[in-house]
């Protein structure tokens, strides 16, 4: 029974830092890209137990203390009634996008516990198979990153036309924020309700919003949900590249808050004092470094957090060309140089 994570989410006192990756499900492992060349990718979100392999794939392999199931923040827009297809090499891509009002009113957010029940089995297949071995995270896209894809209806680098849209019809983007967090809020209990023990909301694409616009369009959407879920499981806010928000976000529902490495540790907690538990944030990249820089940037990292109130994480998700020895010489480090 290893319950670190919950336990640091909680403020307690631990023996020692857990650790996790973002992305760790999937992606760099070579048993994951043997389905993968097996299975397309909904068939795997959609398929409890190949959901359920894939997601305690490195609990057993790498040794990480908490497994995230296997699914993708972009069912949601899916559950409201959009296409979504996943195509190999260019990422997902929503055929038709919302632009207007009227889009909006179509969009459907009722019944998402029976819509995407797949995830729900998968998650309740999932806790009987971890039988106590790790906690589990259930995950949903915060509204800002998922109104993204909706109205961008790709990945992009600068997110303008998903801009364009909230800065000349704020009222519109308003109304599909809201109704992007109602239904989230449903969704993030119905995976409570099937065995999830913590959520956390991936703002991936928070960054691309300056300060100001991230406290309109951002924030008290991840604030809402924060508060509706805060009564049930800790909830961890990842809102990328938002440094600058982590004093307002460490006074909000939230038990942790993900932080990304573009903000040192040291600055990190004296932005957020002892209020909060913070997880992050070791450069994605730097796990190509040689094993023995890996070591030497983990003890940096936990001595900059220190070890109370931290959990080992990544600042954004894994490549899927890390070797999987040095993911494997994280998780070590971490259980290395995070033991009290
Ligand atoms: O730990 C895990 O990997 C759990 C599963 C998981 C996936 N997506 C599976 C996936 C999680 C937590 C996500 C979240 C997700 N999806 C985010 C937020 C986290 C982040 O990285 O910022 C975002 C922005 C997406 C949207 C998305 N899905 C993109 C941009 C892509 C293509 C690029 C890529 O590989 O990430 C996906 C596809 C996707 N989702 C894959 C996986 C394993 C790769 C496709 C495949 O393996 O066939």
């Amino acid at each position: 029974m290893n319950d670190l994570l919950l336990r640091v989410l909680k403020g307690e006192e631990t023996e020692r830092v857990p650790v996790w990756m973002m992305r760790q499900a999937g992606r760099y492992l070579p048993d994951y890209l043997k389905l993968k060349a097996q299975y397309d990718f909904f068939t795997r979100v959609q398929t409890p137990e190949l959901a359920t392999a894939i997601t305690l794939q490195p609990v057993d392999q790498v040794g990480v203390d908490a497994a995230i199931i296997f699914s993708d923040i972009l069912v949601i827009p899916q559950a409201m009634g959009k296409e979504v297809l996943m195509e190999e090499g260019k990422g997902p891509s929503l055929p038709v996008t919302i632009q207007t009002q009227k889009d909006v009113d179509a969009l459907i957010t009722e019944n998402v516990e029976e819509n995407l029940k797949y995830v729900m089995d998968a998650l309740s297949l999932t806790k009987k198979e971890l039988a106590g071995r790790v906690p589990l995270i259930g995950f949903a896209g915060a509204p800002w990153t998922i109104l993204c894809y909706m109205v961008e209806g790709k990945g992009s680098k600068t997110w303008d036309k998903a801009k364009q849209f909230a800065y000349t019809q704020p009222l519109v983007a308003h109304s599909l924020l809201q109704k992007i967090t109602d239904i989230t809020i449903a969704y993030l209990k119905a995976q409570v309700k099937a065995g999830a023990d913590t959520v956390q909301v991936f703002d991936s694409w928070a960054g691309s919003l300056s300060p100001a616009d991230f406290k309109i369009y951002a924030q008290p959407y991840l604030l809402q949900i924060a508060d509706a879920l805060k009564g049930d499981v800790p909830v961890i806010l990842f809102p990328k590249g938002t440094w600058y928000a982590l004093k307002d976000l460490s006074e909000s529902g939230a038990a942790g808050i993900g932080i990304d490495w573009c903000v040192s540790p040291q600055a990190a907690r004296e932005f957020t004092g002892s209020k909060i538990t913070l997880q992050g944030n070791f450069d994605p990249s730097k796990l190509l470094a040689p094993i023995p820089e890996i070591r030497k940037a983990v003890k940096e990292m936990i001595d900059g957090f220190g070890k109370h109130r931290y959990i080992a994480n990544l600042g954004h998700g894994i490549m899927p060309n890390v070797p999987v020895d040095h993911a494997r010489a994280f998780v070590e480090a971490v259980k290395e140089f995070g033991t009290k």
